[in-house]
């Protein structure tokens, strides 16, 4: 997709200082914001999207669609987690304080914070994107986002590292039982009715399958367990997991291969 880089009306200098810096890193044109409206600056430029840099945030348009970034669905999970509810994907991963973490496939972070913010300040968590764009308004967000209504998912972020990688490359250049867990969440052939919030996502988002060298690449990383969302009804690849985790009615669960 041929894509520009320009900043929000009256962001500033700093804002256009960042914009240069990720034209530069997407291989982009930066174009001058002034006071045109984005269509037109898209149409005079011939491309389909436009990365709009802000005061703090960063967003994607593309096709009369936004993509940018925010903790929502963490946010209630982490809430949830501090009441006393489990977490499906925390109790596949056996996550602890202090482990480290490899998420595979980042999207908009959701399971990435969820992941930091029960490994903690002792722990790390790396997200691997392989869409440039995706990669850096996560990052950013990760980065930038104010959420003073939850300091702890404000400090989860923060502690994220973000690689704009395909996941198969990145784990070839990783050392074997460098991670406690490797996760993945590839897309699903069809969508979850109701994940509407991964709409852009899905649009933007590499939907390739996981590779089965990519699950021996992971296998050979984790120290402890590789877990896969996977869905349980038909249609998906299938993968040789030990054991398949999640309440039996529904729809999402996941694949856990132990070492
Ligand atoms: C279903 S989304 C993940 C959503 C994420 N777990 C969350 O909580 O927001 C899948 C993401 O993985 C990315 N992806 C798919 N294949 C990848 C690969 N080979 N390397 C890195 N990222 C990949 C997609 O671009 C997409 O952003």
């Amino acid at each position: 997709m041929r894509l520009i880089v320009t900043t929000a009306l009256a962001a500033g200098r700093e804002a256009k200082e960042q914009a240069l810096a990720f034209a530069a890193e997407l291989g982009a044109v930066f174009v001058p914001r002034g006071r045109l409206g984005l269509e037109i600056l898209m149409a005079a430029a011939g491309a389909e999207g436009a990365l709009v840099v802000g005061r703090q945030r960063v967003s994607f348009l593309f096709g009369g669609r936004e993509f940018s970034f925010h903790p929502g669905t963490a946010a209630l999970r982490i809430k949830n987690l501090r009441s006393g509810k489990p977490d499906q994907m925390i109790q596949a991963m056996d996550l602890r304080p202090g482990d480290a973490v490899l998420d595979c496939t980042l999207g908009l972070g959701a399971d990435a914070i969820v992941a930091s913010f029960v490994a903690g300040p002792e722990g790390r968590v790396v997200g691997v994107e392989k869409v440039p764009v995706v990669a850096l308004v996560v990052g950013y967000g990760l980065r930038h986002y104010s959420f003073k209504e939850d300091p702890d998912v404000e400090a989860a972020m923060r502690r994220i590292q973000v690689v704009a990688a395909d996941h198969l490359d990145y784990l070839r250049r990783v050392p074997g039982e460098s991670f406690d867990v490797v996760y993945f969440d590839p897309f699903f052939r069809t969508p979850v009715r109701g994940a509407s919030q991964l709409q852009p996502l899905r649009l933007l988002g590499e939907k390739a399958p996981l590779a089965a060298e990519a699950l021996r690449e992971a296998v050979r990383v984790a120290r402890r367990r590789v877990v896969v969302k996977v869905r349980r009804d038909a249609g998906e690849p299938e993968y040789r997991f030990q054991r398949v985790v999640g309440g039996r009615h529904a729809r999402v669960a996941y694949g856990i291969i132990e070492k």
